[in-house]
């Protein structure tokens, strides 16, 4: 029998606490106009001194276990995409797991791979089930990234915000998860990257970027990304119903919505009111889009996404 992974439960989770272009006109040389024309966004997310990323990951799970109509005790694989750990180690899926008081020694761990950590956890998990070796995961996505944030730097302190989000998998005959992809080049990786005192010593731990390089690096891989993924599915564009991209700049997810023909409509957004969550992004928009009523059971989900490493990769769903 073929075993696919189906979405049976999504749940999100974002900081109370919120920052809006106006107050950091107030922190560097910056404006409102600015940061709207060139990103989108208008405010993102901060978490508050108490939270880490295992507290919002255990939100955002047991959200989607109540969604799922499921309890912790079922879940028998956890994997979290986060390049923000609680810790060097145990991974923050080892503390999700005591945190949701999941007793039943199921495996747990963390992928790292910048803003692909969801697409990259999914299609661990996906691949899990698809051998028949588990019936249900919990896939989260999950960063602290405004802890790496240097907040005199203009150029990165507008982008990033908090947050995590998941979705329950479990094993069903019919797709679910019809393929995920997922690519890296590692001879980009000083184009992105956040510093630790283990590489390198002298080094402060604040997000570096050359923007403007990796900007067109997105909009160019993404583009073949969803031509490939459509390709590789022998899909048209006019199938998909709903474009999920990653959210880190409008206009490089107004790139691609435009590759696929897709009118904005088709898009679900979240990068206005909650800036650049990393491997949080998309499913904290399926989750928004799934409870809203927009995304119906049936339809044909393109998830993409790209990041730091270079990471990148898609994933074609049918909900
Ligand atoms: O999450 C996954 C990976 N990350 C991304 O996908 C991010 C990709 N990159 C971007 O989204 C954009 O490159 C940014 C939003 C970061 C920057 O936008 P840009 O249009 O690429 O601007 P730029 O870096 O080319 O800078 C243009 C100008 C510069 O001034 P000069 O040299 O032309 O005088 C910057 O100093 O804009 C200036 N600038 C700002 N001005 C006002 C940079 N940041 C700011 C700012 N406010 N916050």
């Amino acid at each position: 029998m073929t075993h696919y992974a189906r979405i049976v439960g999504t749940g999100g989770y974002l900081p109370e606490k919120v920052l809006d272009n106006a107050q950091l006109e107030k922190m560097v040389d910056t404006s409102d106009q600015w940061i709207l024309e060139r990103t989108g966004i208008a405010q993102r997310h901060i978490m508050a001194d108490h939270e880490t990323t295992s507290s919002m990951s255990e939100i955002a799970a047991r959200r989607s276990l109540d969604a799922a109509g499921l309890t912790p005790e079922d879940v028998e694989l956890i994997v979290i995409g986060t390049s923000t750990p609680d810790r060097f180690f145990p991974s923050t899926a080892t503390i999700l797991q005591q945190r949701l008081g999941i007793k039943n020694a199921c495996p747990a761990f963390d992928v790292s791979a910048t803003c692909s950590g969801f697409i990259y956890a999914l299609s661990v998990a996906e691949k899990f089930i698809k051998s028949g070796s588990i019936k249900t995961a919990l896939v989260i996505g999950a960063e602290s990234l405004t802890r790496l944030v240097d907040w005199t730097d203009r150029s990165t302190c507008i982008l990033f915000s908090d947050g995590a989000a998941g979705v329950v998998l479990t094993a069903d005959n019919t797709p679910g998860i019809i393929s995920t992809h997922i690519h890296s080049d590692g001879s980009h990786h000083e184009l992105m990257y956040a510093p630790n005192h283990i590489g390198e010593l002298d080094e402060p731990p604040y997000i570096k970027m050359k923007g403007n390089e990796v900007f067109k690096l997105a909009v160019n891989t993404l583009s073949d990304v969803v031509d490939q993924t459509l390709a590789h599915n022998d899909l048209q564009k006019s199938d998909i119903d709903w474009l999920i991209p990653h959210q880190a700049n409008l206009r490089i997810i107004k790139a691609t919505a435009k590759k696929l023909g897709l009118p904005m409509e088709r898009v679900i957004l979240t990068v206005r009111d909650q800036g650049n969550t990393s491997a949080a992004s998309i499913p904290l928009a399926l989750d928004i889009a799934i409870r809203d009523g927009r995304i119906q059971q049936g339809d044909m989900l393109l998830f993409e996404t790209f990041g730091a490493g270079l990471t990148w990769g898609s994933a074609m769903v049918r909900y």
